[in-house]
């Protein structure tokens, strides 16, 4: 089995290791934020792979592409797993089949799953809670079961849920900083996956560049990296209100 995901906080990672493990135990993982593919993935026949993205406005992360374009499906099973901050995961999941299918994989399962929103954390903060994790699990088990019941002789079909053409990629309003309790340790620049943190002045973000991942703000050991700023607090109130309702994990599976 192959795991790969993206996950600057760390959630995405939790959801896709946790669905995994469900299936089977072990499996070679592959992080997206300490490399990003540039060659080949060859994932055999009767291989599982297993992708877990984050949701960015409703897509997958641009960021990923060129690395999701290298994995290479032999026909196989994958499970895709987005990974969303309470608000709506739009055609993110849609995509990632997609992408999935066109490299050569038949995806047996495809599941959409809540947790702390990375730009506003007080949203959905508590996600993946229990019931995300049974949610998950069984996802997890459903995929195992479907994995070898397909073939070119039955191919079968996922229906997942999204719009095509996607919605169009759009980027965060807000970008993080640091202060001056910053120590000048590196590793919010050593973790950065768009290199938009100048090691010399780690206080300040490439506007131009930086995704709003958050990765910088979970490796920060003095918190002196965060997303500040009144626009920053009045945005918050009002995505915690919109955002506010329980969304339930969502699954869709092959037959
Ligand atoms: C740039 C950006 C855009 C996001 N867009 C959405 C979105 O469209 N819908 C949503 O519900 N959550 C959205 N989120 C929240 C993330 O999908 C969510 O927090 C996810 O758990 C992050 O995964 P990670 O912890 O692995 O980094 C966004 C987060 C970022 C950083
Ligand atoms: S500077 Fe931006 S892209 Fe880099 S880790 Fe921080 S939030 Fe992510
Ligand atoms: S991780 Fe925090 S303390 Fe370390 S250089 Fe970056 S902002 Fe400064």
């Amino acid at each position: 089995m192959k795991i790969v995901y993206f996950s600057p906080n760390d959630t995405t990672r939790q959801v896709t290791v946790a669905a995994a493990a469900a299936m089977e135990p072990g499996g070679e993982q592959i992080d997206l934020l300490k490399a990003p593919l540039t060659e080949e993935v060859s994932v055999g026949a009767e291989e599982m792979l297993v992708v877990g993205m984050p949701v960015y406005a409703g897509r997958i992360p641009g960021l990923c592409l060129s690395s999701l374009a290298c994995l290479k499906g032999h026909g196989g099973p994958a499970a895709a797993i987005a990974v969303y901050g309470n608000r709506d995961y739009d055609d993110a999941l849609l995509e990632l089949t997609d992408l999935l299918e066109a490299q050569g994989f038949r995806v047996v399962g495809a599941g959409a799953f809540i947790a702390k929103h990375s730009i506003f954390p007080t949203v959905a903060a508590d996600r993946p809670d229990e019931k995300d994790l049974e949610a998950i699990a069984a996802f997890g088990r459903e995929c195992q079961a479907r994995r070898g019941l397909f073939s070119d002789s039955h191919p079968g079909e996922i229906l997942v849920k999204g719009n095509r053409p996607y919605k169009k990629p759009g980027s965060a309003s807000f970008r993080p900083a640091g202060d001056k309790t910053c120590t000048n340790c590196g590793a919010c620049a050593a973790i950065c996956p768009t290199k938009s943190i100048d090691p010399a002045d780690p206080t300040k973000t490439r506007e131009d560049t930086c995704l709003a991942c958050a990765a910088c703000i979970r490796v920060c050991p003095t918190g002196a990296r965060a997303f500040r700023g009144v626009a920053y607090q009045t945005a918050r109130k009002a995505f915690e209100l919109k955002c506010a309702p329980y969304r339930l994990p969502e699954t869709f599976y092959r037959a």
